[in-house]
């Protein structure tokens, strides 16, 4: 038996005014997606923003449904708007911010396990990383050069 180490290096911000401006500017868009969120049964409306190659920004919002597994995250929302719009176009960066009718999210929304897995597959569709910020309503932001450094050990094409 060997023991192995993962190690993640994470950067972390403390608020959207220490990003780059690029950035900050696309933590907007995100703000503005989250207009569009449908949360009607959690009250949690989470938005994200995709830069892609050409400078076009495509965003999404997460979108629930009566039948609640229907439902689907702002992240994969936009994702795959993104590889149905632009399927050519590099994906550079994500950025993904949330907040909530019954409280101020104070702690950075790191995209869910389902989230990770579609974002890696653009990944690696595209061999270059996908940069990730994420935060909350206001506060800290956290930033990950790929999407792979938070989801290690990865299922992929590889395996098929
Ligand atoms: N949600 C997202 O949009 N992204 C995530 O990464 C986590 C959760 C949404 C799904 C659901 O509409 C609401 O947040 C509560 O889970």
């Amino acid at each position: 038996m060997i023991q192995k180490q993962i190690n993640t290096t994470i950067e972390i911000y403390d608020s959207v005014t220490e990003l780059p401006d690029d950035i900050q500017k696309l933590m907007k868009r995100a703000v503005d997606a989250r207009e569009s969120a449908y949360a009607p049964y959690s009250k949690f409306m989470v938005g994200a923003a995709i830069i892609l190659d050409n400078g076009e920004v495509v965003k999404g919002s997460n979108q629930e449904n009566a039948s609640y597994p229907s439902g689907l995250c702002a992240e994969r929302t936009a994702i795959y708007a993104a590889g149905a719009n632009y399927p050519n176009q590099k994906i550079k960066a994500m950025a993904i911010t949330a907040t909530s009718v019954k409280h101020d999210v104070l702690e950075p929304i790191a995209p869910c396990g389902a989230c990770r897995q579609a974002i890696a597959e653009y990944e690696q569709k595209q061999d270059e990383p996908i940069e990730i910020y994420f935060t909350g309503t206001k506060g800290k932001v956290i930033h990950v050069k790929a999407l792979l450094d938070i989801l290690p050990l990865a299922f992929d094409n590889k395996f098929l």
